[in-house]
């Protein structure tokens, strides 16, 4: 009991780590909770119009979804950590990012360690979810519409292609949470208002 307790609080405190923040505050660029949509995330650190600070934050935000997952599955089993642990040890790290302890609980959207979650956990859908992601940014040159419609088709992707499982108690809260975090989004989508890709943060922000 207290091994799958511990490692579920380690994925917490790894995916609280908001690499935006950190990044930009490393690389000496504003902070992004003040300017463009105020979302710590690669996509809004990208309209700081620095490409590696955004590529960073990617990178890394992907990592800390990735790595808890991928150390559970290889030596979790030694420590008696099955499929239910590596679910919640994903979820844990991608609740950390929505809401970090280390940055008072205001985190981002969760698009990046979603990802890294799902590669980790299934490469397949994780696959496949990025390219419904790629698929649709490349269209549409919205990261927001991208990260939503790629939301709500993991959970069909793992349901029809690889079954009922526990990853499912992962995948299923982190599409709705996402989805639900990008609300902001939804309604500037709506309006018309939402910015594009790679499109610059005003000046005044
Ligand atoms: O990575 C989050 C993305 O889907 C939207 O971010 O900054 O446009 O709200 P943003």
């Amino acid at each position: 009991f207290l091994a799958p307790l511990l490692a579920v609080l380690a994925a917490y405190l790894v995916g609280s780590l908001s690499f935006a923040v950190i990044v930009s505050r490393s690389m000496g660029l504003a902070d992004p909770r003040s300017y463009g949509s105020k979302n710590p995330g690669a996509t809004n650190v990208l309209r700081s119009g620095n490409k590696a600070a955004a590529l960073l934050t990617l990178a890394f935000d992907a990592l800390k979804g990735f790595a808890p997952v991928w150390l559970v599955l290889a030596f979790g089993p030694r420590f008696g950590l099955g499929e239910w642990s590596v679910a919640f040890v994903g979820l844990a790290a991608f609740l950390g990012h929505l809401w970090p302890v280390f940055f008072r609980f205001q985190g981002g959207k969760g698009v990046a360690t979603a990802a890294g979650v799902l590669i980790a956990l299934a490469p397949g859908l994780g696959l496949a979810t990025l390219a419904s992601w790629v698929i649709i940014a490349a269209f549409f040159r919205y990261s927001s519409l991208a990260s939503i419609v790629a939301a709500l088709f993991a959970p069909f992707y793992q349901l029809l292609i690889w079954g009922v499982a526990p990853a499912l108690a992962c995948i299923v809260p982190m599409s709705l949470l996402l989805v639900w975090r990008h609300e902001g989004n939804i309604r500037k989508l709506l309006a018309g208002t939402e910015s594009r890709l790679g499109q610059k943060a005003e000046a005044t922000a």
